[in-house]
């Protein structure tokens, strides 16, 4: 079957590491006749809002969801504020695609020696609740610049969001035949909202007899993570706690130059949009030193949406043994270019 991409590049090393995807891409297609995947790139990024004052054209969301996948770089440019990079591209694809999970594979690589992964064998993945919870816009404030000066931020916790994402979480772990899914909660002080996910969290346990649900308070869930990241298999969380977690894993497991994510709508009745967690790295743009891992590894998880669990499995391989081998970018320890470290990864996979 063929695989209609869309690619999106956006900003800084986004370009960078994004050529070398297109590029993995484009040789596995040479040499494995079984898939095809057509892209399309386009070029709609912060040189794109500066000439037209707009991230994207007004119907690149409809152009967009012609397809079935997104594989996105990364945005973010001094000359156009984060929050409009953020929010009129990244939180619309995100929205109108029904993204509602997150997914984060936190994996340590062979090879890689993060002080804080040393000897221990870190294999697990969080499941985001991506479209609600904490990060909402309902709320205000009120008395500004006086003493009584407030701001009130409501969570939105529903019970379809709660089960869904626990439901994609319990479902993950049944495919990979697991044995236990870990929910991260505050219901001891957060009373509303967080009461409404453990209760949900539970009636959708207990629809899985084989798998055990584990539930921790977020903070003991964090030191958790530092004393004991070898216990986890599948994580479920709300927006916010993900989103801390998600970084907390990719800090255990060698950081941001690897750390891959997708945004999936589980229903496939939208695309959905893969991408690396790291930004667009102004520090070290046109320098050759971004790692492409973190893109790569994207673009496994991709195919790996798509049934092509075998291909990913070789991406993976032939990463971890350019690391193995030393062959890496500077925030691995190498002194290997972005190019460079490409190259390493083509050669052990084809
Ligand atoms: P960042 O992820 O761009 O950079 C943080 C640090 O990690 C920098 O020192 C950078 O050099 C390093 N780094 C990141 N990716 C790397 C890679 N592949 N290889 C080697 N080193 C790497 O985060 P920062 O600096 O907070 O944000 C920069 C811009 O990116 C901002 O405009 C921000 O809004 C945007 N951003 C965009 C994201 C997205 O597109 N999803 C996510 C995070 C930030
Ligand atoms: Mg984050």
């Amino acid at each position: 079957r063929t695989i209609h991409l869309a690619a999106l590049p956006g900003d800084g090393i986004g370009k960078e590491v994004m050529v070398e995807a297109l590029e993995l891409l484009s040789l596995i297609e040479k040499y494995d006749h079984t898939i095809n995947v057509e892209i399309e790139a386009f070029n709609w990024n912060s040189e794109f809002y500066l000439k037209h004052n707009k991230m994207m054209p007004d119907n690149g969301l409809e152009t967009l969801s012609a397809y079935d996948a997104i594989l996105f770089g990364a945005i973010g440019d001094k000359r156009v504020p984060d929050y409009i990079s953020i929010w009129e591209f990244i939180m619309p694809i995100r929205k109108q695609f029904k993204q509602y999970i997150n997914f984060r594979p936190i994996k340590q690589l062979k090879g890689i020696n993060s002080p804080l992964c040393n000897s221990r064998d870190i294999d697990f993945t969080i499941i985001r609740e991506n479209a609600e919870g904490e990060y909402s816009n309902i709320g205000g404030s009120l008395f500004d610049k006086t003493n009584d000066e407030l701001a009130v931020q409501n969570s939105v916790m529903t019970r379809k969001g709660i089960k869904d994402v626990t439901t994609f979480a319990f479902e993950y772990a049944t495919d990979k035949g697991l044995s236990k899914v870990t929910s991260a909660t505050k219901s001891n002080a957060i009373i509303h909202s967080m009461r409404l996910w453990d209760k949900i969290v539970q009636e959708v346990a207990d629809e899985y007899k084989d798998i055990k649900l584990n539930s921790f308070y977020i903070d003991a869930l964090a030191a958790l993570f530092v004393q004991k990241p070898d216990t986890f298999e599948v994580i479920v969380a709300s927006n916010l706690f993900g989103d801390i977690l998600s970084d907390l894993g990719s800090a255990l497991v060698g950081g941001l130059g690897i750390s891959p994510s997708a945004n999936i709508n589980p229903t496939g009745e939208y695309p959905s949009m893969f991408e690396p967690v790291h930004g667009s790295a102004p520090d070290i743009v046109g320098k050759g030193m971004a790692n492409p891992i973190a893109q790569f590894w994207s673009t496994a998880l991709m195919l790996e949406h798509f049934g092509r669990a075998d291909i990913s499995k070789q991406i993976l391989h032939a990463i971890e043994s350019s690391i193995v081998a030393g062959k890496t970018t500077p925030d691995l320890g190498g002194t290997l270019t972005t190019k460079e470290v490409s190259n390493e990864v083509f050669t052990r996979m084809f």
